[in-house]
């Protein structure tokens, strides 16, 4: 099976069991379609209507459109999941760890002491473990005083069939004998993912401008690029955000076309890039659109991540 009718079979929402995941900062829902493609019941917590709008649109299971506080009720879930913010990245030097209102982990840490669930995840980017990581010891010691064994991981999903380089820090709190995904073997490249589309170059599609070209040549320059950061379409992509998706930037993702001419990427395929199933469909402009696609955890990392899940719930459980 190619990679397209791969993600469009394996991630449907199939609901055969359940346990309630409860999803915090649940943007469009990307970690939670990998949930729901496991048999989990969802139920995501989003502050952007968009987002929720998305969520709605795809998932099986509820989206609550709130701005969470630690002081937000919430329903009895058996597993928690979420990516929450974090602020003390970038206020280089005030870093006021878990006091700092605007940061979601006092919400995640409030959620797991409140609802006491039988595994928790959450995603995070990898600074989290380097320049913040006087942070992350203060959270980790935090839930493992709620009574969780906690691991961590960085993984990339290019290692999970996603063509995509993205590396993120996986956090889980589990009372013993989780076991994080193996790798799936094969690399997916991007070519694969994209197809003929990305020959394609319809009127409509925002071709670089030589001013553009340009500038891009300046930044690659000043990076020390050695390759033109264009998509290779024998490799899997590096690493798809709302920046580099939304915004016109020195390191925007662009395809080279035969004919010589660059254009940007299309919200399908960097909907494809991140493992969202072409049946995915999202609400808003394309802006809000980007930024969904490009704050996600890709679905079917997540699906790898939430089989993990069920195998240590079949484990305690039965
Ligand atoms: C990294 S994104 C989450 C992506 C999501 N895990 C996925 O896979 O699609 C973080 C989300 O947190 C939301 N957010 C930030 N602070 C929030 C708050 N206090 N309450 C609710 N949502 C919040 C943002 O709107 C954003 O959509």
């Amino acid at each position: 099976m190619n990679y397209v009718d791969k993600i469009n079979h394996l991630l449907k929402p199939s609901q055969s069991d359940n346990l309630l995941v409860i999803d915090l900062f649940a943007g469009c829902g990307g970690l939670s379609l990998g949930f729901e493609a496991q048999g989990f019941e969802t139920h995501g917590f989003e502050m952007d209507t968009d987002s929720c709008a998305t969520y709605r649109k795809n998932l099986k299971g509820k989206c609550t459109e709130i701005v969470l506080t630690p002081d937000t009720k919430l329903p009895p879930a058996t597993i928690i999941i979420g990516g929450p913010p974090c602020q003390p990245f970038s206020v280089g030097g005030h870093q006021k760890g878990l006091k700092d209102s605007r940061d979601g982990f006092p919400i995640f840490i409030n959620a797991v002491k409140t609802l006491n669930p039988e595994i928790w995840l959450f995603e995070n980017v990898r600074g989290l473990l380097y320049k913040n990581k006087c942070y992350f010891d203060e959270i980790v010691e935090t839930l493992q005083g709620l009574g969780y064994v906690i691991n961590w991981e960085l993984l990339n999903a290019v290692n999970y069939g996603v063509p995509q380089n993205r590396e993120r820090l996986i956090v889980v709190g589990h009372r013993g004998n989780f076991k994080f995904p193996l790798y799936t073997g094969y690399k997916v490249s991007a070519g694969e993912a994209l197809g003929e589309m990305a020959l394609l170059a319809p009127p409509s599609s925002k071709f670089l401008t030589p001013s553009m070209d340009e500038y891009v040549a300046k930044y690659e320059k000043a990076s020390f690029c050695k390759n033109p950061r264009d998509l290779h379409l024998n490799k899997p992509a590096r690493t798809l955000t709302c920046r580099n998706l939304a915004g016109a930037t020195g390191d925007m993702h662009r395809i080279k076309l035969p004919d010589g001419r660059r254009r940007r990427l299309w919200l399908r395929e960097a909907a494809r890039l991140q493992s969202f199933p072409d049946w995915f469909e999202f609400v808003g402009g394309e802006i809000s659109c980007f930024n969904q696609v490009g704050n996600a955890v890709p679905p079917l990392f997540a699906f790898h991540l939430a089989k993990s899940v069920q195998h240590y719930l079949d484990r305690v459980r039965y």
